[in-house]
């Protein structure tokens, strides 16, 4: 397995209760970082921080609404107050929306998408891009972007287009934070086994799952395991040229 050395280092990662934030927070403090696991979820975010704990490592929980900037800064606080610095973060919360063609979206249908999967990421950034510059030795960060950054899907088109918005917003923080040495990078999963795929009716519906894997060259749907370790690697001096990059991890996703 490769190991990545993230001794006295710490993440913040957002929407960590569940999904592919709690594999993240985990990934973190198995190469040896102290997390902050951050989320509206407080019982599955001490289910993240029991499970890390479980493991040999550090983390603690703090309720977070990345739709409340006085929550993200709360969060960035506690990874200063309790671990002395902030170095990688991830900014992963997010949720499905309602899923309705694009002239059947009410006004809050697309604002709370919006609110949740674009606004909160630039609330993150805006917060930890702060707290690093301020670092000697900066930071890195990796939004939670998705292969629907890159290309259309039916009936989500707020989903789509807050993703789409996230690759730019990962493209210009990217350039203008280089100098204080934040590289800001997104990962892009294809369709990836958690709950959200669950509450969107995905997963739960077997002849949808079918066709949603056959959309994927290896014909399933990708673990949270794995953009997981896309995420490490990103934050890891492996990948010290990397920077404004949406890594896309979809199996060579076929879109619409
Ligand atoms: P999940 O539903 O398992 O996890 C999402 C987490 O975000 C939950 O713990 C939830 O409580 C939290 N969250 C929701 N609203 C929040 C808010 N306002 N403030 C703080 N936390 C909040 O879903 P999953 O799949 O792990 O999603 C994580 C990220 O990955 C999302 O940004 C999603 O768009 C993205 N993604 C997921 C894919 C998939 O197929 N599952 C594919 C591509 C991207």
């Amino acid at each position: 397995m490769v190991q990545y050395d993230f001794d006295g280092k710490t993440a913040v990662v957002t929407g960590a209760a569940s999904g592919i934030g709690r594999q993240t927070a985990l990934e973190f403090a198995r190469h040896g970082a102290s997390v902050v696991v951050a989320d509206v979820d407080d019982d599955g975010a001490a289910e993240t921080v029991d499970l890390i704990a479980d493991d040999g490592g550090e983390a603690v929980a703090v309720h977070t609404d990345v739709t409340e900037l006085s929550d993200i800064e709360g969060m960035v606080e506690t990874a200063v107050d309790e671990f002395g610095s902030l170095d990688y973060a991830v900014n992963n919360a997010g949720i499905g929306g309602a899923q309705k063609p694009t002239g059947d979206l009410d006004e809050a249908d697309w604002e709370r998408t919006i609110d949740i999967n674009l606004n909160g990421v630039w609330r993150s950034l805006r917060a930890e891009v702060d707290r690093m510059a301020d670092q000697d030795d900066g930071g890195v960060i990796v939004n939670m972007a998705s292969v629907l950054g890159h290309v259309g899907f039916q009936n989500a088109s707020a989903y789509v287009a807050a993703k789409h918005g996230v690759l730019g917003l990962t493209k210009t923080a990217a350039w203008e934070y280089a100098d204080d040495d934040i590289r800001v990078n997104a990962v892009c999963p294809g369709f990836i086994e958690t709950n959200m795929l669950e509450e969107g009716g995905i997963t739960s519906d077997e002849e949808l799952r079918q066709q949603i894997a056959g959309r994927h060259s290896q014909n399933r749907l990708g673990d949270p395991e794995e953009i997981a370790a896309a995420v490490v690697w990103l934050c890891s001096d492996a990948a010290s040229f990397t920077n404004g990059e949406p890594l896309t991890v979809d199996s060579g996703y076929r879109g619409i």
